[in-house]
């Protein structure tokens, strides 16, 4: 198994990559949905969610340089329209891995408490502010909500691919053998 990616599949830093993001953005999405229900634990909950956030937001700038230095793999024939929303999807990823993150940081300081990362305190970048916070609160969330939606989208096009097409997009992205 090649470290980097070629033509045809990607390389291991690549699939490291992608299922390490995808459990911590699941775990991240998770904790945040839970933290209007758990009042008590409230503050260990947004800690972790806070560190889990930054976290996801680091990676990507060494996900996005791996990128960078990396070829991508061709895509596997599809419909036209269905390779462009692929595509889009990943960009939208990458776009709600830096966006939700700020937003979430600047809707901590908004609502007057200080981000955790990991148990360091960060600055504070904001001042307390109940009328701010509603609408970056907004955009938070619904930010989550669209990144639910692409998950789904994506998960039903891997599973198309594999199931249906029965090609290799989604063993590519895996330790699975390629299919001749
Ligand atoms: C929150 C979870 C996930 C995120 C954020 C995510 C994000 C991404 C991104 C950004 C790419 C583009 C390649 C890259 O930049 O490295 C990608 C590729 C891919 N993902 Fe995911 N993914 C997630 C979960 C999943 C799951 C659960 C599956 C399978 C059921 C999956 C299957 C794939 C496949 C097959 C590709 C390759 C597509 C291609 O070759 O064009 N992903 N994913
Ligand atoms: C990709 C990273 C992130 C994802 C996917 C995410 C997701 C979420 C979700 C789904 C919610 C619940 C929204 C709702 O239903 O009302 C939420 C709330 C929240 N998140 Fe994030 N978040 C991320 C990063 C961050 C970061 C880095 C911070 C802070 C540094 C943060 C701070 C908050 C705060 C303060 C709330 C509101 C809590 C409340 O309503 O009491 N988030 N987040």
């Amino acid at each position: 198994m090649s470290i980097l990616n070629d033509n045809q599949k990607y390389g291991l830093i690549s699939i490291i990559f992608h299922w390490a993001m995808a459990v911590i953005v699941l775990i991240t999405f998770l904790l945040g949905k839970n933290l209007q229900d758990n009042f008590e634990n409230y503050y260990a909950i947004l800690a972790l969610h806070n560190s889990f956030g930054i976290l996801i937001f680091i990676l990507a700038i060494f996900r996005i340089t791996w990128k960078f230095i990396n070829i991508k793999p061709d895509a596997l024939p599809n419909k036209i329209i269905f390779m462009k929303l692929a595509s889009l999807s990943h960009i939208v990823f990458y776009v709600i891995f830096f966006v939700m993150p700020f937003t979430g940081y600047l809707l901590t300081n908004l609502q007057g408490d200080i981000v955790s990362f990991f148990g360091t305190s960060l600055p504070n970048i904001l001042e307390r502010n109940s009328d701010l916070k509603y609408y970056v609160h907004d955009i938070h969330f619904y930010l989550g909500n669209i990144l639910l939606l692409i998950l789904g989208l994506h998960i039903l096009g891997a599973l198309y691919h594999h199931i249906i097409l029965k090609d290799n997009t989604l063993r590519r992205i895996t330790l699975m053998k390629l299919n001749k």
